[in-house]
């Protein structure tokens, strides 16, 4: 049996990676915790109730006393649990320096203490920055421009930190934009489609030009699993869909999707610090044996029409505190 301790697995990638865990291994069991934020919904996880390999603990990375208790009981820890939105991290960065900085710190603390056989560090291809030119390699120079790009790129070296001078069995992941199911609307994709099923505007930043990689959820979580049996500890390894898109592409798959018209999409006021493009060079885990899986037009499809779908899960969230943050932001 190997004991998962899985952090913010009630978020959009950590809840589709405890998903596919138990489905896909018998011999496993999970411990989730998440201090479910704005952002943590245990709707997410619905189907898992009455699965008791698996359990949910409400509590915060930070907090070192119960960290320790669970780290203590787990033999690899994967830290998904981040506060992960751009825009919210430039109106607010403080939650940000405390979860992903400070948290991560915590859990690495009871893992050096504890032995872990694995840490997966889950970081971002943001903490490059952006390139107009090459695809940044996993030697590249850390450039990150936002403050949730800061606190990730200060995660990402803390725990390399832990494997060069403690031995901690750490592993970085910097992956490419996720789409998929159960992403909270208030990123492009959930929140366009959303938008324009409810004939609502899409508000696109600046010119619209801004280039994304864009890979499936699953793929990621499969390259998470295909890193912690293939990759080496204290490595650094991209996750790309090698699907680069602009924003005003990714509108209109969309649009055309849902049979909405050009007119819903609304130019506006461009993000602060926006980078224009990210781009991961992924050979060094090709090089391993590890490819990603879904056709991106497809998939898209299958992505939107789960919203249509699902309006269940983000008709609930977009009716509560989300409004709030959504008026103010957008001004509307
Ligand atoms: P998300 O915002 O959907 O989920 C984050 C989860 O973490 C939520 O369930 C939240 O409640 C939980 N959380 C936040 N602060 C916490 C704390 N202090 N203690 C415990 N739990 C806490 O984010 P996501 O999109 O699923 O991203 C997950 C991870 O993947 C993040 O580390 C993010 O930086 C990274 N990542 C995301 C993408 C992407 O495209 N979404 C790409 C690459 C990397
Ligand atoms: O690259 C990985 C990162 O991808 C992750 O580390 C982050 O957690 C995740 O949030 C995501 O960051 P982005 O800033 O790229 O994602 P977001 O969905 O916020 O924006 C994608 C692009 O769409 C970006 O160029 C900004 C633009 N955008 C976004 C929103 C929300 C718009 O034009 N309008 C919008 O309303």
């Amino acid at each position: 049996m190997v004991k998962y301790l899985i952090t913010g697995g009630a978020g959009f990638i950590g809840s589709n990676y405890v998903r596919n865990l138990l489905k896909n291994n018998q011999d496993v069991t999970v411990v989730n915790l998440d201090k479910l934020t704005y952002a943590g919904n245990l709707d997410n996880l619905k189907d898992l109730e009455g699965d008791n390999r698996y359990k949910f603990i409400k509590g915060d990375i930070g907090d070192a006393a119960l960290v320790d208790g669970l780290v203590r009981d787990a033999d690899i820890v994967i830290n998904f649990a981040a506060e992960s939105h751009v825009d919210r991290s430039i109106g607010r960065p403080d939650d940000f320096i405390t979860t992903d900085v400070f948290g991560t710190f915590v859990l690495l603390e009871a893992a050096r203490k504890h032995g872990v056989k694995k840490f997966v560090q889950i970081s971002t291809d943001e903490v490059y920055g952006s390139t107009e030119g090459a695809s940044f390699v996993e030697t590249d120079p850390l450039m990150p421009s936002s403050p949730y790009s800061a606190s990730k790129a200060g995660a990402d070296r803390l725990a390399y930190s832990y494997f060069v001078t403690y031995d901690v069995p750490v592993i970085i992941t910097r992956c490419s934009n996720n789409y998929g199911p159960f992403q909270y609307p208030e990123k492009l994709i959930p929140l366009f489609v959303t938008n324009a099923m409810d004939d609502k505007q899409l508000p696109i930043y600046g010119d619209g030009l801004n280039v994304r990689d864009w890979i499936h959820v699953v793929d990621h979580n499969d390259a998470v699993d295909f890193l912690i049996e293939n990759g080496a500890d204290g490595e650094v390894y991209n996750i790309g869909g090698g699907n680069e898109r602009t924003n005003l592409e990714i509108t209109s798959i969309i649009l055309e999707k849902l049979g909405k018209p050009e007119s819903l999409k609304k130019f506006v006021e461009d993000r602060m610090g926006h980078d224009r493009r990210y781009s991961v060079n992924c050979h060094k885990i090709n090089m391993l044996g590890w490819q990603p899986q879904y056709e991106f037009k497809q998939a898209m499809r299958e992505t939107i029409q789960w919203y249509e779908d699902n309006r269940w899960w983000w008709e609930r969230i977009k009716s509560g505190e989300y409004l709030e943050y959504y008026r103010s932001h957008y001004k509307e």
